[in-house]
């Protein structure tokens, strides 16, 4: 465990000597320069930019591969379970790097160089994180798909970043139903002329069309190329890869990472909030396809030269025993979850945990959404056995890794709370028109300072970056998040102040669903807001007018369902749609949500004052025929 003195120690060190402390952090890297330069960003107009180590010359997959084989080239890197339990393999750092260097040639002699945008769509397979090292062993920078994403969205994302080569499987299996990714990609790919090569893993062996001169198999391309690639050495502020998120306007941006920052952000928070020695088996739960899954899976724990799990299944399968059951049988020692499984979890009773040995367990993490204190009380007295400590990581997908967490053995926890930012995160919370507050108190969670693993850029809209963080506060980054900070300094986040909303950690934005649901040729307008849900935290509500005449129905609810699963993928089905003659809107036409929010969460008498409303009367409709 970390002492005390050591985390005091950093942060004064940060505050009073912010260069020198994080040239003395940038020596947890291998680089090839080392940087001379440490913060050069600014978030003023003027001069606005995020930079840091910008004279620093490194290799990502080196840091994550080469730089162990003398001392653990035979320890495992990667535990792979698969979604049936106990089918898996391991990687040992030495056959990772094989793979590494073996794929990187495979993309090499498919003409993938330094710069170049790869999609990778898959299951959550060792492959998965072999392609995205190899990206970075060459300087081509990834984009990852989240297999769950349906063929509409995976073309947008391959159109938005200007891909051409797209890695994915034959198919996967979540929960015992097939995924079929092949059938995704090509459908996909039928609007993305200019992806010319298609690698594709064998997973299921399911039977899927092979497009001559543009598909090829990983497990035949891997034969004929060499088993070693020398490093892309990479500027520090190289690009690294490119993930999508939703915001509050428009289609999801591309949130753009570089290479030192972010290495350096994953893997100094790594150890600090995880501090996984040699004997410990690190499980984080996400999927590649979400920042979690880049930072906590792949990066932070190799970096840091750990075992890392990857599971392709899902919690409650075969049974809702599965976490507790794999874990005992591979020997997770620290674990790392979302609250949204947890609460699912929780459900179930407790004899799904009970009924497995759960005693090597030693620390028990969560993320992507605010845990309540009920399920927090649950993951620790019931998971943990009361012994573990509960590390809550906030954090976003912009935030490369995590920034307000309790480092264990040092920062006191409370149920609930994400507890303390970290050395060298400055919080600040502010109210609607940009006023500080001090102490106690609630406002808008900003930052005041850039750290290392911030996002760098919107892929292709700089100024939509720009605009969308920099602007609401100038001079801040505005997280979207709203915050409560109590007497002792803790933060606790109580989620987003934004049209965004949260459901089971995945990001959506209301405003992607609305343009979604107006592209069916029934609809007219729609306009969707969050609602309370017990296991979700937040369920999609969906108010949904129809063109003059349309008469609404069950059958059309469920075409509705259909269809944003289509357009967006399942995530995006709505969990409550509701046909409403009218929508609640200002005299000049624009939609009160604030109103629409009130109603789907259950408490239409708070829905406040209505008399600026073009039509009052479309409220009490709205509420007589609310969906519970
Ligand atoms: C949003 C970011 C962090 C990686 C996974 C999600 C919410 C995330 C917590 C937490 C309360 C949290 C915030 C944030 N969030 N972690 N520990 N406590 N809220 O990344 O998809 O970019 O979503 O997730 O609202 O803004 P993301």
């Amino acid at each position: 465990m970390r002492m005390a003195n050591d985390l005091a120690q950093m942060h004064h060190q940060v505050d009073q000597d912010p260069h020198a402390y994080w040239l003395d952090q940038a020596k947890r890297l291998d680089w090839e320069q080392f940087p001379t330069k440490s913060n050069e960003s600014s978030y003023e107009q003027e001069d606005f930019g995020i930079k840091w180590f910008a004279d620093g010359a490194l290799n990502l997959s080196v840091n994550c591969l080469d730089r162990h084989l003398e001392a653990r080239g035979d320890q495992t890197a990667i535990v792979f379970e698969g979604d049936e339990p106990g089918e898996g393999r391991t990687l040992t750092y030495r056959e990772l790097h094989e793979e590494v260097c073996r794929f990187a040639n495979v993309m090499k002699a498919q003409g993938v160089t330094k710069g170049d945008r790869v999609t990778i769509y898959m299951p959550m397979i060792p492959e998965a994180a072999v392609a995205m090292l190899a990206c970075t062993r060459i300087g081509a920078v990834h984009s990852v798909v989240f297999g769950g994403f349906s063929p509409d969205s995976l073309a947008g994302r391959i159109l938005d970043c200007e891909s051409t080569v797209l890695i994915t499987a034959d198919g996967g299996r979540r929960g015992g139903k097939p995924v079929p990714l092949k059938a995704n990609a090509d459908k996909a790919l039928e609007s993305c002329p200019d992806v010319k090569t298609v690698i594709l893993v064998r997973r299921t062996g399911d039977d899927v069309p092979v497009v001559e001169g543009r598909d090829l198999w990983w497990h035949e391309a891997r034969e004929s190329v060499s088993a070693e690639c020398a490093p892309q050495i990479m500027n520090a502020e190289d690009p690294l890869f490119i993930l999508y998120t939703s915001g509050s306007t428009g289609k999801p941006k591309g949130v753009l990472h570089t290479t030192g920052g972010y290495l350096l952000w994953c893997t100094l928070t790594f150890d600090l909030l995880f501090g996984a020695k040699v004997d410990d088996l690190f499980w984080c739960t996400a999927d590649v396809g979400w920042v979690t899954g880049h930072s906590y899976v792949v990066y932070g724990p190799l970096a840091n030269g750990a075992k890392t799990v990857m599971f392709d299944g899902v919690p409650n399968y075969p049974d809702p025993g599965r976490f507790w059951e794999t874990s005992t049988r591979l020997g997770v020692t620290i674990f790392y979850t979302a609250p949204t499984a947890i609460r699912a979890l929780m459900r179930e009773g407790e004899e799904w945990v009970s009924k497995h040995d759960r005693s090597q367990f030693r620390l028990l993490g969560t993320v992507g959404e605010p845990i309540n204190p009920e399920a927090w009380n649950w993951y620790h007295r019931v998971v943990g056995d009361g012994r573990c400590e509960i590390v809550d990581t906030w954090w976003q997908t912009e935030t490369g890794a995590a920034l307000i967490a309790p480092v264990p053995g040092v920062v006191e926890t409370k149920p609930g709370s994400a507890t303390k930012p970290l050395p060298g995160v400055y919080p600040q919370l502010v109210d609607a028109e940009g006023a500080v507050l001090d102490g106690a108190t609630e406002g808008n969670l900003c930052l005041t300072q850039s750290w290392p693993g911030q996002m760098r850029t919107v892929y292709g809209d700089h100024d939509r970056f720009f605009q969308t963080y920099f602007t609401t506060y100038p001079g801040k980054y505005f997280t979207g998040d709203g915050c409560r900070r109590d007497e002792d300094g803790y933060y606790w986040i109580t989620g987003r102040v934004d049209d965004v909303i949260n459901v089971s950690g995945h990001r959506m934005g209301t405003a992607e669903v609305e343009s979604a649901l107006v592209s069916h040729p029934k609809v007219a307008e729609a306009a969707v807001v969050g609602m309370p849900h017990d296991i979700k935290g937040q369920g999609i509500y969906a108010f949904v007018t129809l063109n003059a005449g349309e008469p609404d129905s069950e059958e059309l609810r469920q075409e509705l369902r259909l269809h944003l699963r289509k357009e967006i993928g399942p995530i995006a089905s709505p969990d409550a749609l509701q046909f409403a003659p009218a929508l609640p809107k200002t005299r000049s036409g624009k939609i009160m949500r604030r109103i629409l929010r009130k109603i789907a969460e259950g408490t239409p008498e708070q829905v406040g004052d209505t008399s600026t409303l073009a039509d009052p009367a479309v409220v009490d409709d709205l509420v007589a025929n609310r969906l519970s």
